[in-house]
């Protein structure tokens, strides 16, 4: 007996993650309106209301959970201030953000291992952020003083950013087992994301 933990032709989990997503990033890529020439100012006002409707609620439960472990900077890495700072410069008060809807119908994050599988989720989407950005800067001359900080939310350490999330990955000795919670969760952050976001009428 032995454990594939240990077993080098095991895959990573990251490779894991990557496998189990693939497809759900594929889909929801592509209900996103960020490409579409419907976009305008409106619709990236209530598109931006409703990434809150979900990254608030969901890091609120990951930070609570408990449960993340060790070495993950939630200072370094909170993302719903960012997105509260926009929705200030698109005009929303206080009082306006706090009434906007918000998603109760979460990934449910009750191990370790389901907590490293919704982080993948939201650290790998400041990647594709990055492709954001320069869209809205060009298509509706958002930028970080006009609604767009969110999709810069890491600005010039991106990169570096998401390399040490991989390093922090890689470094999680989950076993099979664990890995397949990583992955459910994950998979249940961006189906999750998207009908969260279809709920809220502002996917193609
Ligand atoms: C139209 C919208 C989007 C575009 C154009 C986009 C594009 C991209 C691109 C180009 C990458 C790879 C970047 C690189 O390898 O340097 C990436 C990675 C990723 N994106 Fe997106 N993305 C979008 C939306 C999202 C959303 C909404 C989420 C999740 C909420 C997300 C989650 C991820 C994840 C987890 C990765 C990392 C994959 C990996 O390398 O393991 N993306 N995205």
């Amino acid at each position: 007996m032995h454990s594939q933990a240990h077993d080098v032709s095991a895959p990573s989990l990251l490779e894991t993650l990557r496998t189990g997503t693939g497809l759900l990033h594929v889909a929801l890529e592509q209900r996103l309106p960020f490409f579409s020439e419907r976009l305008d100012a409106q619709w990236y006002r209530r598109l931006l209301q409703a990434y809150y409707g979900f990254y608030q609620p969901m890091e609120a439960a990951l930070y609570d959970s408990g449960l993340i472990p060790d070495g993950y900077e939630p200072v370094l890495r909170v993302k719903t201030p960012t997105l509260v700072h926009d929705l200030h410069a698109l005009g929303l008060t206080d009082h306006a953000i706090h009434a906007l809807p918000r998603c109760t119908q979460l990934p449910v994050l009750n191990t370790p291992a389901a907590c490293l599988g919704a982080l993948y989720v939201l650290e790998g989407a400041t990647l594709g952020g990055q492709v954001l950005r320069r869209e809205m800067a060009l298509r509706l001359d958002v930028n970080a003083d006009n609604g767009g900080a969110f999709l810069n939310v890491y600005g010039a350490e991106t990169g570096r950013r998401w390399k040490d999330f991989l390093d922090y990955l890689s470094r999680q000795p989950l076993d099979t087992d664990a890995a397949a919670r990583a992955v459910m969760a994950a998979r249940s952050t961006f189906s999750g994301f998207e009908q969260w976001l279809d709920s809220q009428e502002v996917l193609l």
